[in-house]
């Protein structure tokens, strides 16, 4: 049985009381309770993770590489929270280590401010899930065994 690593960033331990109307009212603990069910249908793990902490998550993605590469980890599900519009090191780290990421955006980031709209994570990952409210984890991990079973 594979893992899949589900990556968080910044603010989003806050899901559920932070703007409400634009992130909705599940919990963190209710994604990653979405995330187990999806990844178990799959027959797969998740191994959810959060922090508010660029360097944590630097730390994570290069773990991943590792596990990644001994089969382990079939990749990971990433919302960086405001590092996918700030973080060089963060895409250097997708990059270097070849983790398989989709990135996700609970929100519709393109439909909100403009510094909102670039992305340092999308030319680094496999695949971008967003505005799909916090169904988007879902809808992520399932692309993301979708492409684990088409290069298998
Ligand atoms: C977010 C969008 C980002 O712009 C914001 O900084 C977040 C959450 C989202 O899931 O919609 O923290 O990644």
């Amino acid at each position: 049985m594979a893992s899949v690593l589900v990556l968080n960033g910044p603010n989003l331990n806050l899901l559920g009381t932070r703007e409400p109307g634009v992130y909705g009212v599940q919990t963190l603990k209710d994604v990653e309770a979405l995330c187990q069910e999806t990844a178990a249908a799959l027959g797969h793990t998740a191994d959810c993770r959060q922090s508010n902490h660029e360097g944590q998550l630097i730390d994570w993605i290069h773990e991943a590489g590792e596990r990644q590469r001994s089969g382990e980890l079939i990749g990971a599900v990433f919302n960086a929270g405001a590092y996918t519009h700030t973080s060089v090191a963060l895409h250097d780290a997708i990059k270097g280590t070849g983790l398989k990421v989709i990135e996700v955006h609970i929100s519709n980031v393109h439909a909100r401010e403009s510094f909102r709209h670039h992305s340092y994570l999308s030319p680094a990952a496999a695949g971008i899930v967003v505005g799909f409210g916090t169904d988007g984890y879902r809808l992520a991990i399932e692309g993301l065994h979708r492409l684990h079973t088409a290069a298998a």
